[in-house]
C-alpha cells in the first residue's frame, strides 16, 4: 500500500484550511507540515498554532516534519497541537536517541528524516526506536526543487537493511516527487510519497493531482 502525503509548504496559504479539506476529500493519507527555523533549513515556515488550526478542520494524520535545530524544545507544543507523528533530523540533535524517546513518551509516532548528504549509518542505531524513516530527495528549505536521483540507491539500501532486521518501518521520500519520480521511488522501496508542488499547483485540482500521482505508480507497477 503506497501512501500519499501532501506537503503544505506548496499549498495556497491564503486558503490553507480549504486545501487541507480538499486533500482529505481526495483521500490523501496524511498531511506533512514542513516546520523550518531559518537555521537548520534556509526558510522560516510554520509553528504549533498552525498544526492546531489544521487539527480543527481535518481528521487526516498530521505529520510534523521538524527541520529545526534542537527539536526537543518543541516536541510538547507540537504534540499538544495535535501532531500524530513528529519527524526529526539526526543532523539537528545533540542527543538523537533521547529526543526520539521523548517523542514516543508523548504517545506520538517518531520519524527520522535523512538529508541527501547524510549517510544511512547516522540512523542505524535508532531503527529499533522509530516508526518511520524519510529519505530527503531534496535539501530541506523549499518546494519545487529538482529530485536528487542518487537518493534512490539510499532508499534501496535502507529497504534492504530494514528487511534484514525484519523491521516493518515505512520509508518515505520527500522532495521533487512527481509523476516521473514517484514510480522510481516506489520501485526503490519507498511506501510513503510526500508531494508538495506536484499536488498543490495551478495545473490541476488537489484531487486531480493526487489521483494522477496514484495512477503514475499503479501504472508502473503493472
Ligand atoms: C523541502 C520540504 C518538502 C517540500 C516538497 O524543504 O521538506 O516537503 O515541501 O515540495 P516538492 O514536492 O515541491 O519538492
Amino acid at each position: 500500500m503506497i501512501l500519499i502525503e501532501p506537503s503544505i509548504l506548496s499549498a495556497d496559504l491564503l486558503r490553507l484550511g480549504e486545501q487541507a479539506k480538499e486533500a482529505e476529500n481526495a483521500k490523501a493519507d496524511g498531511l506533512q507540515i514542513d516546520v523550518m527555523d531559518g537555521e537548520f533549513a534556509p526558510n522560516i515556515t510554520f509553528g504549533p498554532d498552525l498544526v492546531r488550526a489544521l487539527r480543527s478542520v481535518v481528521k487526516l494524520k498530521l505529520d510534523v516534519h521538524l527541520m529545526i535545530n534542537e527539536p526537543e524544545r518543541f516536541l510538547i507544543p507540537f504534540a499538544d497541537a495535535g501532531a500524530d507523528r513528529i519527524i526529526i533530523h539526526e543532523e539537528a540533535c545533540t542527543h538523537f536517541y533521547r529526543v526520539l524517546q521523548s517523542i514516543k513518551s508523548l504517545d506520538v509516532e517518531a520519524g527520522v528524516a535523512v538529508n541527501p548528504g547524510t549517510p544511512l549509518e547516522a540512523i542505524h542505531e535508532v531503527l529499533d526506536l522509530v516508526d518511520f524513516v524519510q529519505v530527503m530527495t531534496v535539501s530541506p528549505g523549499f518546494s519545487g526543487q529538482h529530485f536528487i536521483e542518487s537518493q534512490l540507491d539510499k532508499v534501496k539500501r535502507l529497504r534492504q537493511t530494514l528487511d534484514e532486521h525484519k523491521l516493518q518501518i515505512p520509508i518515505g521520500v520527500d522532495g521533487g516527487i512527481h509523476l516521473e519520480t514517484a514510480p522510481l521511488a516506489v520501485a526503490a522501496g519507498a511506501t510513503v510519497l510526500v508531494g508538495g508542488s506536484s499536488i498543490f499547483n495551478d495545473t490541476g485540482s488537489v484531487a486531480e493531482n493526487i489521483a494522477a500521482l496514484r495512477a503514475s505508480i499503479t501504472k508502473k507497477q503493472g
